[in-house]
């Protein structure tokens, strides 16, 4: 039982990180295993749109021409259980990575023959640090593009930095939950 979560932000000890690891502690309690991968610090290019059309090899073939670490992460949904995406709130929406990630993934997830990501289960948190205004609207858009990605979107967790501390015992009992339901 294996679950991986794509974390959008760089910081390893900041309120995203914190709250994927609260629901990894949840999952591995419940006989689960996981890992955290920092989308950051990754090479993940922008679609580049290649067609006139708008399309290319995504369509045509279920893989991108770009050579960079989409197809590692897309083996790593593969071969995942469980898929969960925690970005930051970066101005009411997704951080830059988990976008760009998202955006090339959804074209992928779309071609007929792919297998191993549509009905696959899929959980978003969306982190607001700041202010804590934004995170209701981010986990609306993330859990939009999920569905467009054809998850199984079995929760979206909006947390703020008030409530933060409420969320980690929830996102904890989540995890628990999402082993003891797979
Ligand atoms: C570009 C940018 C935009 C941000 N926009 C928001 C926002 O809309 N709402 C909010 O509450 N916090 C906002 N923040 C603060 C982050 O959500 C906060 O720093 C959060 O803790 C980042 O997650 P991390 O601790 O995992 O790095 C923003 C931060 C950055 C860098």
């Amino acid at each position: 039982m294996k679950m991986v979560i794509f974390v959008g932000s760089r910081g390893k000890n900041g309120r995203t990180a914190s709250a994927s690891r609260a629901l990894l502690e949840g999952f591995v309690e419940a006989g689960g295993e996981g890992e955290l991968v920092f989308l950051p610090d990754l090479n993940i290019e922008r679609c580049k749109q290649c067609q006139d059309d708008g399309w290319g090899t995504c369509r045509s073939e279920g893989r991108c021409s770009q050579e960079d670490d989409m197809p590692t992460l897309i083996e790593k949904i593969k071969g995942a259980d469980i898929v969960v995406f925690a970005t930051p709130v970066y101005f009411g929406s997704l951080s830059e990575s988990t976008r760009a990630f998202l955006d090339r993934l959804r074209r992928i997830a779309w071609h007929e023959k792919q297998e191993g990501i549509a009905g696959k289960k899929a959980l978003g948190i969306c982190v607001a640090g700041g202010g804590g205004g934004g995170a209701s609207e981010c986990t609306g858009e993330l859990g939009r593009i999920l569905a467009t990605c054809r998850f199984d979107v079995v929760d979206m967790v909006p947390a703020r930095r008030q409530n933060l501390d409420l969320k980690l015992e929830v996102l904890k009992l989540t995890g628990k939950w999402l082993a003891n339901s797979i």
